[in-house]
């Protein structure tokens, strides 16, 4: 088992990776959750007839009470509606502060419950078992949870970090193509902004098939990678942002695709490549990386383009959630493996997308 430890002020906990780990469940939540004689498990339809009563028998196993609550898969649960049933069902078993959640699913699930963890009787603890690989390597450590609300997504949350998280790579093995794609995108993003060797690595593993060789090592380095910046900057007030790479001019491809169309880590792949592009415009990334990183998009079946019409992108923009008055704090690659903030003008970033647009649209 590889196990490595998200050390914030004060407070740490342990991401264990190893195959076959959702079968021990019970033990590993027994050490951190010494008292809780009551756990929630929310999981999805989707995800529940694959684990939830593995799950549930390790947890039986290790002496905790469980209630399963399964929610429809996708992002819709992610909804005030959905929290108010997250309460009701929690409270009607009897949760008490002892107790714990657990969250087993991918984004969607690690996201909703994480945030009625962190508010149900004024904050329960949590354990994360992300069973994708986009949870794997991002949403499930660091401790950002939400809920969406009619203006937005992620509108709603809080910082609540959970008490463990637990990793079980072959659960990797029932998603499509495209999901599986979806979280590579996070995974060659780690390798961009913080290590080029890893970048390198990825190339060589060249496919899915590659990755899975050496799965352990994959997310023992993106989470490393996470654990290392998260706790940094748990708040996201100055380095956490470098794990936006690509994202704020992702976020206009995922609104294009009114988040149906594309994954939010096609979105991401695309915003990189933008990223890379406003980077070489200022003078800050070299010309290559572009290449270097559509090169290994190619490998995960990525895309390179997504259209998007050029308001809606000024729109998604100036929405970020990194503005401030007048400015925008981006992302930027000085090479493969290093990445930097820089603080730019809402103005002059308008312009130079402008610019990228148009060339874009002549090509
Ligand atoms: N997904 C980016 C972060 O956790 O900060």
């Amino acid at each position: 088992m590889k196990t490595l430890t998200v050390a914030l002020p004060g407070r740490e906990y342990n991401i264990h990776i190893q195959s076959g780990l959702m079968d021990r469940a019970g033990e590993h939540i027994r050490t951190v959750c010494p008292r809780a004689r009551r756990l929630a498990v929310v999981t999805d339809s989707n995800v529940a007839p694959l684990y939830f009563q593995r799950v549930e028998r390790s947890l039986t196993a290790a002496g905790f009470a469980v209630h399963g609550i399964v929610v429809p898969a996708g992002e819709s649960s992610k909804s005030l509606e959905m929290l108010g049933r997250l309460y009701g069902e929690m409270l009607d078993f009897g949760l008490s502060r002892t107790d714990a959640v657990v969250a087993l699913g991918g984004g969607v699930v690690g996201d909703l419950a994480g945030f009625a963890a962190a508010t149900v009787l004024r904050g329960v603890d949590l354990v994360q078992i992300p069973t994708t690989l986009l949870a794997q390597v991002d949403s499930s450590v660091g401790g950002k949870t939400a809920i969406d609300l009619p203006a937005g997504k992620n509108l709603a949350g809080a910082f609540w970090q959970p008490k463990l998280v637990l990793m079980d790579p072959n659960c990797l093995n029932t998603l499509s193509d495209r999901i599986f794609s979806d979280g590579m995108a996070e995974v060659i993003k780690y390798g961009c902004i913080r290590d080029g060797e890893f970048f390198r690595l990825l190339n060589d593993c060249g496919s899915r098939a590659g990755v899975m060789e050496r799965i352990e090592q994959v997310l023992y380095t993106c989470c490393a990678i996470k654990a290392d910046i998260v706790g940094t900057d748990e708040r996201e007030s100055g380095l956490r942002m470098l794990l936006n790479f690509g994202h704020t001019i992702g976020h206009a491809f995922e609104v294009a695709g009114n988040y149906e169309k594309w994954t939010h880590g096609q979105a991401v792949a695309v915003g990189m490549l933008w990223a890379a592009r406003l980077g070489a415009a200022l003078g800050v990334t070299p010309e290559s990386v572009e290449d270097e990183i559509a090169a290994l998009l190619t490998q995960f079946e990525l895309p390179h383009h997504i259209p998007c019409p050029r308001d809606v992108m000024e729109r998604a923009v100036c929405r970020d959630k990194k503005r401030g008055d007048g400015g925008i704090r981006v992302v930027l690659l000085e090479s493969v493996g290093s990445a930097r903030t820089e603080e730019m003008a809402m103005a002059d970033l308008l312009a130079r997308l402008e610019v990228l647009h148009e060339r874009q649209v002549k090509v």
